[in-house]
Order: C-alpha cells, then structure tokens, then sequence
C-alpha cells in the first residue's frame, strides 16, 4: 500500500523543523537515492521512502537526550553506547517513528536501527538504507558515486564496500568501532565467500 501523503508530509516538516538544512538535504538525498534502488532492486518502495526519511531523525538529539531516551524505552546502552551516545541515533529512530507518527513496521525500524553500523544479518531494506546513506547525492566524497553505480548492479558488493570505507574511516581517525559494524563485516564477508563472491 502507497505511503500516505499526509502522512509523508508531516514527517518533512517534523524533520525540517527538528534538523539544520544540511541534515535535511542529506535524509532528501537519502530518500531519492533508497527509491531509485528499491524500484531497481524490486525492494519495497514505501518501506524504503520511510526507513530513508526517518533514518536520522534522532541524529540531532544531544548525547543525553539519547540516553535518556534509551533509558526510558528500555534499552540498555552498551559501553560503546554510553562513550558516543551518537551510537544510538539509529536505535532511538523506531521509537520517534512510532510516537510522532504512528509507524509500526519491524522491517522499517530494523533498518534504522542498523543503518550505520550494519548488522551480522542485514535483510534487503537494510542492506539498501546502508548504502543510500552513503551514496546518497549530496555526500561530497567519491567513494559515493562509485558505490552507486555498484549498487545498481549489485546491491550487496556495495555494502561490503561501505563496510570497509568506514571501517578505514573510523580507524584512522582512531575512534573504536563498535562490535557490530565488525559482526556486519565478518558475516558478510564469510557469507559471500561461501557464496563464492569472496
Ligand atoms: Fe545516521
Ligand atoms: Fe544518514
């Protein structure tokens, strides 16, 4: 079923007023490039347009806000968590999704929760929120535009190049990096291996 308008449009103005152009401009970008795949891929195109335009809609929440939100929905932040509490903006995403504007899809909030780090099993809408957050049009690196027209061909490569990008990322500017994204990329890779895509 078609995402509602009314209720799409609430979600643009909610995000306008709650992150800086630039944000916003990102998670438009985001929204554009997550469709374009999904139709592409033959991934569910409205799942896609939600996940994407919510994705980051707890990226500008100060670090106590996000634990304290955490908190409040029961979830425990893990030490990683608890040192960058940014870890938990995707986490924090279902739950302004399902308060503000009443989404209840699990597959949707999976992919927020593991848009950044990725995760040791990544379905196809997550596979795709991951990549788009990456390459999404107004990122100014050109790792970005390579992946995309990876992506196009072959959805999965791609996040494994992610993975890996920022993996380096995070590393040489010598921040730890959370188990997840090395749970992501360790059971990606042996996935593929296995597949003989290695
Ligand atoms: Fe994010
Ligand atoms: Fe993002």
């Amino acid at each position: 079923m078609a995402n509602d308008p009314d209720q799409i449009e609430r979600i643009e103005t909610y995000l306008r007023e709650q992150l800086s152009p630039a944000r916003y401009r990102h998670v438009i970008g985001v929204r554009e490039t997550a469709v374009a795949l999904a139709k592409q891929h033959g991934i569910d195109a409205d799942q896609s347009e939600l996940a994407a335009l919510l994705h980051d809609c707890a990226k500008e929440c100060t670090g106590d806000e996000l634990l304290s939100m955490a908190r409040r929905n029961g979830l425990e932040a893990d030490e990683y968590e608890q040192q960058t509490p940014g870890l938990l903006h995707g986490k924090m995403a279902p739950f302004i999704a399902a308060e503000q504007f009443g989404v209840d899809d699990e597959i949707v909030f999976e992919a927020m929760r593991c848009h950044s780090t990725g995760a040791a099993e990544m379905g196809p809408l997550d596979q795709l929120l991951f990549v788009a957050d990456f390459c999404e049009p107004n990122r100014p690196y050109t790792a970005a535009l390579d992946v995309l027209e990876l992506a196009e061909r072959d959805l999965e490569a791609a996040v494994l190049d992610v993975m890996q990008f920022k993996l380096r990322k995070t590393m040489l500017k010598k921040q730890p990096v959370h188990p997840d994204s090395f749970h992501a990329y360790n059971a990606l890779l042996n996935k593929r291996r296995r597949a003989g895509n290695g």
